[in-house]
């Protein structure tokens, strides 16, 4: 679809697919309680797990919050277009459904000119931001291409196609609403912040005003799962004893398995990691097969690709 049609579906109270520089977003008017609802039902996300708001820029960050510190000046200005996500309190416009009923507001301004185009042209028309989580159904795989968007959607829900998502997993999100910032999740940014809130002390004082930190309601122990059994093991594993899908950053073979080739840097392996987990998908779909793969090793570069890969291997059954 054209930009143009794109914000007028937008700006009509209804839902389109957009990319950014980390995934594909399902996009709604923040501001419209209604179409935000949409949302949530058709991911078949529960309410309780809150959305980002994306705005073109700091100004436009700022009308959605009720609180700017400093500590945020200095991450935007230097991620910012960018896959950073920063947490504050809420500005009274934003409609409780985007926010989980809860005090604080996810807000990033996304790397993608298209998409930046489209804010503008919103804003220009009084739209407070986009309300965009990724544009999958709840706990599957985040898209990171228009076709994935359609494998989610169907034709339910037009698409800005912007090609493929460069980043490749979402964005970092950081909880500026405590002393001292804390990552709620790790993405390709890897900031000074501590992983989380330092003590469980941090609980507000009965009478007090000071709120408790936000935490991380989305970040369910299942989630980015594609639908096959997926295994993680280590790189000097055996050769399985029966053909398994194997998702490997080596070149040669391993008797028993169908290898899935993905780069073996961190950046380009994030950039791969949703199309791959896709593929192993159709490749499985109709047979028994386990996706085995190779964890990368414990060094931040890898932490957040390490934390995509934990979650797309956990079984809640
Ligand atoms: O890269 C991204 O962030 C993508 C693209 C489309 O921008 N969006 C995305 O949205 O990943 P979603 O909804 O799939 O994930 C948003 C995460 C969830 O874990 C959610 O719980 C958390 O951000 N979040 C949103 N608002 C929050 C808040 N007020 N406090 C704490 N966490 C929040
Ligand atoms: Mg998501």
């Amino acid at each position: 679809m054209k930009l143009e049609v794109a914000v007028d579906v937008l700006m009509g109270g209804g839902l389109v697919a957009l990319p950014t520089e980390t995934v594909y977003g399902l996009a709604a008017d923040a501001g419209n309680e209604q179409v935000v609802r949409g949302i949530f039902e058709l991911k078949g996300r529960p309410a309780s797990n809150p959305l980002i708001v994306h705005v073109a820029d700091v100004e436009a960050a700022r009308r959605v919050v009720a609180d700017w510190p400093t500590s945020a000046d200095e991450l935007v200005a230097r991620h910012w277009p960018g896959p950073l996500t920063i947490v504050l309190p809420k500005a009274s416009s934003v409609p409780d459904i985007v926010t989980a009923a809860g005090p604080t507001v996810a807000v990033r301004v996304p790397d993608h000119p298209m998409t930046l185009d489209v804010l503008r042209r919103l804003h220009a028309r009084g739209v407070l931001g986009l309300a965009m989580p990724s544009a999958n159904r709840s706990e599957h795989v985040s898209p990171t291409t228009a076709q994935h968007v359609r494998d989610e959607f169907g034709d339910a829900i037009p698409i800005l196609d912007g090609g493929q998502c460069n980043v490749g997993i979402e964005s970092t999100v950081v909880d500026l609403t405590g002393r001292a910032p804390h990552v709620l999740r790790p993405g390709s940014i890897t900031i000074n912040a501590s992983p989380r809130p330092p003590h469980p002390r941090r609980a507000a004082r009965p009478g007090s005003d000071r709120q408790e930190p936000a935490r991380s309601p989305g970040q369910h122990r299942r989630h980015y799962a594609p639908n096959l059994p997926v295994r993680l093991i280590d790189d000097d594993h055996p050769a399985p004893s029966r053909p398994v899908l194997l998702l490997t950053r080596r070149t040669h073979s391993i008797q028993n398995t169908t290898p899935l080739r993905i780069a073996a840097d961190a950046v380009g392996y994030a950039s791969e990691l949703y199309a791959a987990l896709r593929r192993a998908e159709k490749l499985a779909r109709g047979t028994d097969l386990e996706l085995w793969i190779e964890m990368p090793p414990d060094e931040p570069e890898w932490a957040a690709v390490r934390d995509r890969l934990r979650r797309a291997a956990s079984r809640l059954d």
